[in-house]
């Protein structure tokens, strides 16, 4: 079976699309404003130290047993552990959740390059309207979402279907350097804004957020770490099967520990470029407004559809220029990222083909995943971040949790919220304690880890990932059910001890 698996042309296209996964809307989109909200440079080091002792290491786990034994998820964890295969499950069942929205989301970005095309070529005036109205009329369309939703989905699915190489590696060898090279023009542009230094402070002066009016008051640490915790899990694609596919597709001569290093580098350096590009642009808009810094909207939905746009409207005939570039920067970041997650789905049916024999199956199986997509997805894309219906809508419930908000807070509770945190979590107890960290280190091995590494996965695997994934599992079923934060850690503890206990009981593991 091995000999027909597909695989990576180059460690350089590999590389280029872990990437992709990486770099996408949670970059753009999240870490900029969570950044600004939680603190600022607080958050940053958070994050960075988050990313150093959890995010590393489950990066070189997944890939680990993604290339140990060149199966897709639920037949690697299958494969690997008696205990905990089904987190195979949470890392497929994951991916198609998000897609149901991150599909939806690659929509508004082919109706925003619409858009400003038309503002191009037809003078401003063309769509004479604000940010707030465009977004709001858009949402407001059901069918318009729902059209430009599913040319979203026909696009991954070409590229897809094309294959690893010669569909998910050529997208993102072209997509990624462009990609960086729109970044730095959108930079350059938003830093030479006046009073886009204002915009810098938000991100970078420690407190700034707070004296400037954004935020009553700076989060307690513990807030902070299960806001990071989770935009670091979602950024780096962890614990949804992505990386742990990609792994799969990689040859055994490659450095499994460098590879991740230069992953989540990457990706923690887009995020940072990606807030320099858009926050400043977005505060400096707001004060050629008249409007007081601290009201400036930079978080949700609204700073990417609503306020951005009024930033390109304002900018004169060249301003729609920037917003074509910007929103197709936003969208080869979304494919980039909405490929992995439809190549972790498709590969179990093809990997279960070829077990029985069946070469080329891509194409079917791939189309196949597209439609169950799309229904899922139709939803979404109808519902208008709840503009037209709801959750809490359909069920009749009045001042609902943030879950039942809309159809998009529904999907990201159950995947994002519980199935991510919850997959790190068992993941690190799985080879912590069921079966042992020799379990991944002898795979690294074939790319010689040092000493030193050896003892800080060791360390970190088995301590510093489970604890932390608790303290992130709290944060999030706090943030989507609302609550008393105090019953929510009873919970994510409760959790962590029973499936400790599990994972150490019996058996002798391989250190
Ligand atoms: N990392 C992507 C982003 O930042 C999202 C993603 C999550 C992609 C999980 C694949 C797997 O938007």
């Amino acid at each position: 079976m091995e000999n027909n698996r597909s695989s990576w042309g180059s460690n350089l296209g590999f590389l280029l699309a872990a990437i992709g996964s990486a770099v996408g809307l949670g970059n753009i989109w999240g870490f900029p404003y969570k950044m600004g909200k939680s603190g600022g440079f607080t958050f940053l080091i958070v994050y960075l130290l988050l990313a150093i002792f959890v995010g590393m290491i489950i990066m070189v786990s997944e890939l680990a047993v993604g290339r140990k034994t060149k199966l897709s998820p639920i037949d690697a964890y299958q494969k690997v552990s008696k205990k905990f295969a089904w987190i195979g499950w949470l890392a497929t069942i994951a991916p198609f959740l998000i897609m149901s929205f991150y599909t939806v989301l690659g929509g508004y970005c082919l109706q925003y390059i619409a858009l400003n095309m038309t503002k191009l070529s037809f003078g401003n005036d063309a769509v004479a309207m604000s940010g707030g109205e465009i977004f709001g009329a858009m949402l407001t369309t059901p069918l318009g979402c729902v059209v430009f939703t599913i040319l979203f989905i026909v696009i991954c699915m070409v590229i897809v279907q094309g294959g690893v190489s010669g569909g998910i590696e050529k997208f993102n060898k072209v997509g990624m350097p462009a990609l960086f090279v729109m970044l730095l023009i959108i930079i350059v542009r938003s830093l030479t804004l006046p009073n886009a230094s204002e915009g810098l402070k938000f991100m970078f002066v420690p407190g700034y957020a707070v004296k400037a009016g954004f935020i009553e008051s700076s989060p307690n640490l513990i807030t902070v770490l299960g806001t990071a915790g989770g935009q670091m899990f979602f950024s780096l694609s962890l614990a949804m099967g992505a990386i742990l596919t990609y792994g799969s597709y990689l040859s055994k001569e490659e450095n499994l520990v460098k590879n991740s290093v230069i992953i989540v580098a990457s990706d923690t350096l887009i995020a940072l470029m990606a807030g320099i590009a858009v926050i400043p642009a977005a505060v400096a808009n707001g004060i050629a407004n008249g409007t007081p810094v601290g009201q400036i909207k930079l978080s949700g939905p609204n700073l990417l559809f609503v306020t951005l746009q009024d930033v390109f409207s304002n900018m004169g005939k060249v301003g729609p220029l920037f917003g074509v570039i910007f929103y197709v920067l936003v969208l080869i970041a979304a494919i980039s990222s909405a490929i992995s997650l439809m190549e972790t789905i498709a590969a179990h049916w093809i990997d279960k083909d070829l077990q029985k024999g069946e070469t080329d199956t891509r194409q079917r199986n791939v189309l196949i995943v597209s439609l169950l997509i799309l229904i899922e997805a139709v939803v979404v894309a109808a519902d208008g971040l709840g503009s037209n219906f709801s959750p809490a809508s359909l069920l009749g419930i009045s001042a609902p949790p943030v879950f039942l908000d809309c159809f998009l807070d529904f999907m990201d509770c159950w995947s994002e919220g519980i199935a991510m945190p919850l997959g790190a979590m068992l993941m690190a107890l799985m080879i912590g304690w069921e079966k042992g960290p020799g379990l991944v280190l002898d795979e690294v091995a074939h790319g010689d880890p040092s000493a030193g590494f050896k003892a800080f996965y060791r360390v970190c695997v088995r301590f510093v990932v489970p604890i932390v994934m608790a303290f992130v599992l709290a944060g999030q079923m706090m943030d989507f059910f609302g609550g008393s934060q105090v019953i929510w850690y009873i919970v994510a503890v409760a959790l962590l001890v029973i499936f400790w206990v599990i994972a150490a009981s019996g058996e002798k593991k391989t250190e």
